[in-house]
């Protein structure tokens, strides 16, 4: 018989020890859930290129709000598709614009559920891009000024976050001056800190209609050949003012967010599983390839594990339903 001083084995013998010596748990209150908000009826319905998500009209929330809310998920993020775009998307800040409508609906549905706001002009632009254009630049500083606006509209109409995520240098500076100005001093920034150009998004761009129509975002987003430059935008944001910082995408950058925990440990990190890491996941075990409910849960996990405080994630609503089922089951 060898002597092995160190049976690491004997910590996995049971479900119980297992549960007990488990370091990391997944509950319904680690996530947000995207919503995506059509001004005109007929855009709203499925994303074919995301299976389960839907583009809800703007009068219609009542029975998504009642399915958020039993499963206990605490916060959602919005995403507006407006009935029409400009150049300037001046329909990011106006005040019958499609997200501001939905959260005055949602406040009065659901006082108590956290309502955020992405911030960025890309799908109320005509030509996709996040910020102004002039020729093929996108302009960093005259933006600043329509991310303003968009966000003290959002706070005045019951955001209780704005969530800029255009990646413009002194955005949150800028928010959070004006937010104070107007007196929505209460209201959080859950900055896009630590964005990275990546072909991950393309299922969303489908979702929201916000594809670039010429150029990338690479003048913007971060190259994801980086991971000491996140430390560099973390800073920054949570020096301007940043109430919790985000990375995205979440699988492919789970270094990073790791990094960023040990660095910023008292800033809140939120990590985005994007539209690109849910839909590889749905095609695959449509294909009967993986298993959905397990790789998903595992996916998310990973994320908690490499330090991140809150996922935002379209599986939020299943992957509730999938814990709850988990814990009637557990085998001990
Ligand atoms: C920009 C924005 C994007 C996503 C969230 N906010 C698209 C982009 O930067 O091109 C992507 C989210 C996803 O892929 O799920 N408003």
């Amino acid at each position: 018989m060898p002597t092995i001083a160190r049976r690491l084995r004997r910590r996995r013998q049971t479900p119980a020890i297992r549960a007990m010596l488990r370091e990391t748990r997944l509950t319904p209150s680690d996530f947000i859930y995207p919503i995506f908000v059509a001004d005109a009826p007929k855009d709203a319905g499925p994303v074919s290129s995301m299976p389960g998500v839907v583009r809800y009209d703007v009068d219609r929330l009542e029975g998504l709000v009642e399915r958020i809310q039993s499963a206990r998920i605490p916060a959602v993020m919005l995403f507006g598709i407006p009935a029409k775009k400009d150049a300037e998307g001046t329909q990011a800040w106006a005040e019958d614009g499609v997200v501001s409508r939905a959260l005055r609906r949602l406040k009065s549905l659901a006082p108590r559920l956290t309502l955020i706001a992405d911030v960025c002009l890309c799908e109320y632009t005509s030509h996709g891009h996040c910020g102004h254009v002039h020729g093929e630049r996108i302009e960093n500083d005259s933006t600043l000024d329509a991310l303003q606006r968009a966000s003290i509209t959002y706070a005045a109409a019951g955001a209780d976050i704005v969530a800029p995520s255009g990646m413009m240098d002194g955005m949150v500076a800028a928010i959070r001056a004006a937010l104070d100005e107007n007196k929505h001093v209460d209201t959080g920034i859950l900055s896009y800190s630590v964005k990275y150009a990546s072909s991950f998004y393309g299922p969303f761009r489908d979702a929201a209609d916000c594809a670039p129509q010429f150029g990338d975002r690479r003048s913007h987003q971060m190259d994801p050949a980086n991971a000491r430059e996140a430390l560099a935008e973390a800073e920054q944001d949570i020096t301007e003012g940043a109430d919790a910082i985000m990375v995205k995408p979440a699988l492919s950058y789970l270094d990073v967010i790791a990094r960023l925990r040990r660095n910023f440990e008292s800033t809140p990190i939120a990590a985005y599983q994007v539209s690109g890491e849910y839909s590889m996941i749905k095609a695959a075990a449509a294909s009967g390839w993986i298993d959905e409910k397990n790789v998903a849960l595992e996916s998310l996990l990973s994320i908690k594990r490499a330090g991140a405080d809150t996922i935002i994630t379209y599986y939020a609503l299943e992957a509730a339903k999938w814990l709850a089922e988990g814990l009637a089951n557990d085998e001990y």
